[in-house]
């Protein structure tokens, strides 16, 4: 890879920091999300996650001999306003320096995602978080103060983790904070206040920061039409309208795909756009430097009929294969499993070439360079006697990820960099503990645990990959 080329890896406050209630601390919507019984799996919660907030010297410690070129993490709100705007928590402040300084220490450089779904309460109580546009000016308050404070140390920013997944699952099938179901018009308007906060924020960080880099994190599915029956491959232009480019577009071009904005206020639940917001959005779009990209899976698009398979179903939260349903929107698709890839424990296909799919997709539609901010295996692993892990199989998941990453980049996509997920273990939010990303084993499952670290086979493994360059995968 080219000699800038970032290896990291990634994490978010909630799945990792634990210190919920400490250090001034304001609640947020996950602190008290996971209190509802059933939401998450066996009542798990980020309490205490896996304490980095008060090991994250030993984290960082392990990142440096391993030779991690970057880190990704994510800043709290709460811990900045514990009330979401007002009086700053300086111990917080403290927290992200010292951690931001002990990355720097050891050549790290920190890439720090400004929300990773954590919203403080106080400003759901207050009217209704991500549901008024009020969030907006407190959201750029927010990541201005954050701008402002880490000139100069930080360099590379991420405004928003994963807008589609946090918004479907809050909005539409209720698994995520604020649990509100089928909800499409709130869903849409909500998704309008986020691009706001976005691109405000973009604004803001270019006045601050001219020199910095910033984009977004998409959790990217690319999706393949079933076959060349003519009715899949407009399924698939249906699904990559509604599901990616309504995010992408509107990053990158500062506008919504006009069919599925012209589907969505058929429907009556298009968002209310005004003509200030989309000058802002047309700023923002023109001053992005990357596009970040967590890729996960690819998905099959097939024609769904009017009477087919509704948007909600279940999904497998327990790693027992076989256990999530296929869902679509009736009379446009449906994403059945694709039957020439094999799937993870938790039914998510295993799919190499999507990731250079995803950036040559990218780079063809919108010519930005691209941060590939989280890919990764979710799986259970085993704790030998002899306090090793062997995963063998998070190896092969990765070094084919890889592979294809460095064909896509061979193919003239411009990659900066590649963060796995994750770097420790940490809470998986709807799957407990023992879906385990790492390179570092924690010792803890969902009751608790020593917390202890241990090197997985394949921290070893990765450290060579950054050694070499991605020459020995
Ligand atoms: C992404 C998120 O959706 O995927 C992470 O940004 C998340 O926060 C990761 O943990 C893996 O998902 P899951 O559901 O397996 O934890």
């Amino acid at each position: 890879m080219p000699d800038t080329f970032l290896w990291g890896s990634a994490s978010a406050a909630y799945q990792i920091e634990g210190a919920a209630q400490e250090a001034g601390k304001g609640i947020s919507n996950w602190d008290e999300f996971v209190k509802i019984p059933g939401k998450t799996f066996k009542e798990s919660t980020g309490e205490v996650a896996v304490d980095h907030y008060h090991r994250y010297k030993e984290d960082v410690a392990l990142m440096a001999e391993m030779g991690l070129q970057t880190y990704r993490f994510s800043i709290a709100w709460a811990r900045i306003f514990p009330k979401g705007h007002g009086e700053v928590n300086l111990e917080g402040v403290q927290f992200y320096t010292e951690l931001i300084d002990e990355c720097l220490k050891y050549g790290i450089e920190p890439m720090v995602t400004l929300y990773h779904w954590d919203i403080p309460q106080a400003l759901v109580e207050e009217y209704g978080g991500w549901e008024s546009p009020k969030v907006v000016e407190d959201f750029v308050h927010y990541a201005t103060f954050l701008f402002n404070q880490f000139k100069g140390k930080v360099k590379y920013w991420i405004t928003i983790n994963e807008q589609n997944i946090f918004t479907t699952f809050g909005w539409l099938t209720a698994m995520h904070p604020p649990g509100k179901f089928d909800d499409e018009k709130m869903y849409y308007q909500v998704n309008h206040h986020v691009f706001l906060a976005h691109a405000k924020s973009v604004l803001a960080f270019k006045e601050i920061m001219p020199e910095g880099k910033i984009g977004a994190s998409f959790a990217y599915s690319p999706s393949y039409a079933l076959n060349s029956d003519p009715i899949h491959a407009m399924a698939k232009m249906d699904f990559d309208n509604l599901k990616n480019f309504w995010w992408m577009d509107v990053y990158a071009y500062g506008r919504y795909p006009k069919n599925a904005y012209h589907y969505l206020e058929q429907k009556g639940v298009a968002p209310i756009v005004t003509e200030a917001d989309q000058t802002i959005l047309k700023q923002a779009a023109a001053l992005i430097d990357f596009m970040g990209v967590n890729y996960y899976q690819t998905s099959v698009a097939e024609y769904n009929p009017i009477d087919g398979v509704g948007p909600y179903g279940e999904m497998n939260t327990t790693g027992k294969k076989g256990t999530g349903q296929v869902t679509g929107i009736p009379g446009l698709y449906k994403n059945p499993t694709n039957t020439h890839l094999k799937t993870t424990d938790w039914d998510w296909v295993i799919d190499p070439s999507g990731l250079r799919y995803a950036c040559k997709e990218i780079t063809s539609r919108y010519d930005l360079p691209i941060v590939i901010s989280e890919n990764g295996l979710g799986a259970f692993d085993t704790l030998t006697d002899t306090q090793e892990i062997h995963d063998a199989y998070r190896i092969e998941y990765l070094s084919k990820h890889i592979e294809e990453l460095m064909k896509a980049s061979e193919e003239g996509c411009e990659i900066w960099a590649y963060c796995t997920w994750s770097f420790t273990d940490l809470l998986s939010w709807l799957n407990g503990y023992q879906k385990r990303y790492g390179f570092v084993y924690v010792d803890r499952d969902e009751v608790g645990g020593s917390l202890n670290r241990y090197k997985k086979d394949s921290y070893y493994w990765y450290k060579e990959v950054i050694e070499t360059n991605g020459q020995s995968i």
